[in-house]
């Protein structure tokens, strides 16, 4: 949906011919906007920036949208949106279930790659980034009415099954006891044994040997690996609260039989060359090339990832391929996108985008950790948000310091800075709503009743109306850009002008058409607050 400023802003642009690049007024009797596109044109022309205004006011018709423009000081052009078209605006968004979120004129079918966790091992912070991420643009995405396909590309096939299936052997293991700790336990200590012992190492690699081949043993102790992890992981969903299901799994080990195929392609079209004994393409731009067959005779991260590149494009039929990853990984896609489009698996209107996000830093800025130098595992981050709030408020602050600084940025792990419900959190949003909730509640109980917003005579009404209706335009953006830090940017600064709002125009205490006008408007904020949170995967309470 257009916005209010944006049509303004379009129907002056083809006035005066350039972008008017309209600023939010200074002070309320400006109006709402001012523009400098008359002091810009006037250096052009050679002519007095105050008469090139009022030539451009005189040929404006605005009349539908906004109060005659006014001509201030050396020659800015202030516009006033009519309060009448304000109020009806907002009123057009609060009877719209989408809260004003155009569905997409041309729905695209977008696959969405994230979480993907590795077998035998516990989500990590980087894994917690991306399932947030990932939900994120999943939710935002469906609001628009795309056809969304997540796809989780769990870690669950590679070398790593040889040593652990041998240490299962090795130990007597029982795999029905085994929980996800464990199994990475088992992990550690299958790794150590590799380092150690060459007849292990030989046996862990015959080990990889018969599961490929299929080797049914093998594959029912592999197959419960996957189920040992998956329980976990999907505890940990849970209490994520995100989108992800068992129906979004989509694991390396679902290529395996389509590698030889791809690798036997693109030697055949010579797009793939032998390279010290491996089959590697070199791209442009970049040392080391995209392994699709090692010198061992081995397939691995990069040439899977074409293959499911080829299986989005051609099964699921993608417009759109999104990648959730650590930063680091940019080298890696940027190799897979590169091959894919050289091999034709990925068409040039298909769009590819890695989204590398940064690093969840410690109280010194440094890399987050364990005391004892380990990775920090995603569930005791969550466990020390909880000890400064309830678990829906600490899992807000969370998602939401996770969400609100661009996403290649590194953050500092505060809990118990984004666990507060003042300044730019989660919570203080989440409160935000619950405190129109409770305006409401209690309307409700002395039994007024609340209308559509009519009388917007006081400013503050007038700031709030007119941001409550940027709403549907700044989802559109999050979506193009994938940049939800623009939604919470958009939402913090919703609150806040609610808070002003709420101290400068009584409600409750204010009478008639005007309450009635004013709990019309705190109905519109709670909706485009609650909305606006669910897109970042954010409850959004009734009390607080
Ligand atoms: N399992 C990988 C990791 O933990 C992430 C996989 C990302 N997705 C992909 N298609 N490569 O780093």
């Amino acid at each position: 949906m257009v916005s209010l400023p944006s049509r303004l802003s379009q129907r002056v642009e083809a006035v005066a011919g350039i972008d008017p690049e309209l600023r939010p007024a200074t002070k309320p009797q400006f109006g709402h906007f001012q523009s400098n596109v008359a002091l810009r044109l006037a250096k052009q022309e050679g002519r007095p920036p105050r008469e090139v205004a009022e030539r451009i006011v005189r040929e404006l018709d605005l009349a539908d949208l906004c109060e005659t423009p006014e001509v201030a000081g050396p020659g800015f052009i202030n516009f006033r949106i009519r309060a009448d078209v304000l109020a009806q605006t907002v009123n057009e968004q609060s009877a719209d279930p989408g809260a004003g979120i155009a569905r997409a004129e041309h729905p695209q079918t977008v696959v969405i790659d994230y979480s993907s966790p590795n077998v035998a091992k516990q989500m990590h912070v980087g894994h917690l980034r991306s399932t947030i991420i990932g939900d994120c643009f999943n939710r935002v995405l469906r609001a628009l009415g795309h056809h969304v396909i997540a796809q989780n590309h769990l870690g669950d096939w590679g070398r790593q099954f040889g040593m652990l299936i041998e240490q299962v052997v090795d130990e007597h293991l029982d795999l029905a006891t085994l929980d996800l700790a464990g199994a990475e336990a088992l992990y550690r200590r299958a790794n150590v044994h590799l380092n150690q012992d060459e007849a292990f190492a030989e046996r862990a690699r015959e080990r990889v040997v018969k599961l490929q081949s299929g080797d049914e043993a093998t594959r029912q102790a592999w197959r419960r690996l996957i189920e040992i992890s998956l329980e976990g992981f999907n505890r940990t969903y849970e209490r994520l609260n995100v989108l992800l299901t068992d129906a979004d799994l989509d694991g390396e080990s679902v290529y395996n039989e389509d590698l030889p195929g791809i690798a036997d392609d693109l030697e055949a079209r010579g797009i793939a060359q032998v390279d010290q004994g491996a089959l590697v393409v070199f791209v442009d731009g970049i040392d080391a090339p995209a392994i699709i067959r090692n010198s061992a005779g081995g397939y691995g991260y990069d040439v899977t990832d074409l293959a499911a590149v080829r299986r989005r494009v051609d099964d699921f039929g993608a417009n759109r391929i999104v990648y959730v990853t650590d930063a680091r990984q940019w080298h890696h896609f940027h190799l897979v996108f590169e091959v894919a489009r050289k091999a034709g698996y990925l068409p040039d209107d298909v769009r590819a985008e890695h989204v590398g996000f940064g690093m969840v830093l410690g109280p010194g800025g440094t890399p987050i950790k364990t005391r004892d130098g380990g990775t920090v595992t995603l569930e005791s981050l969550l466990d020390e948000a909880e000890e400064h709030a309830t678990p829906e408020i600490a899992l807000a602050a969370i998602k939401y310091a996770d969400l609100s600084n661009s996403l290649q940025k590194d953050y500092v792990f505060d809990a118990e800075r984004m666990t507060q419900t003042t300044g730019d959190t989660g919570p203080y949003l989440q409160y935000a709503h619950s405190r129109c909730a409770g305006i409401l509640r209690e309307a409700e109980a002395r039994g007024v009743a609340w209308d559509e917003v009519g009388l917007l005579a006081e400013p503050a009404e007038q700031e709030l109306a007119l941001w409550l209706t940027r709403f549907g335009e700044t989802v559109q953006v999050v979506a193009d850009e994938l940049t939800p830090h623009k939604l919470c940017t958009y939402l913090f600064e919703l609150a806040t002008k609610f808070s002003t709002f709420y101290e400068q125009c009584p409600v409750l205490k204010s009478t008639d058409e005007v309450r009635a006008s004013r709990l019309g408007l705190v109905a519109a904020t709670k909706q485009v607050l609650a909305t606006g949170l669910d897109l970042l995967g954010i409850v959004a309470p009734e009390r607080m």
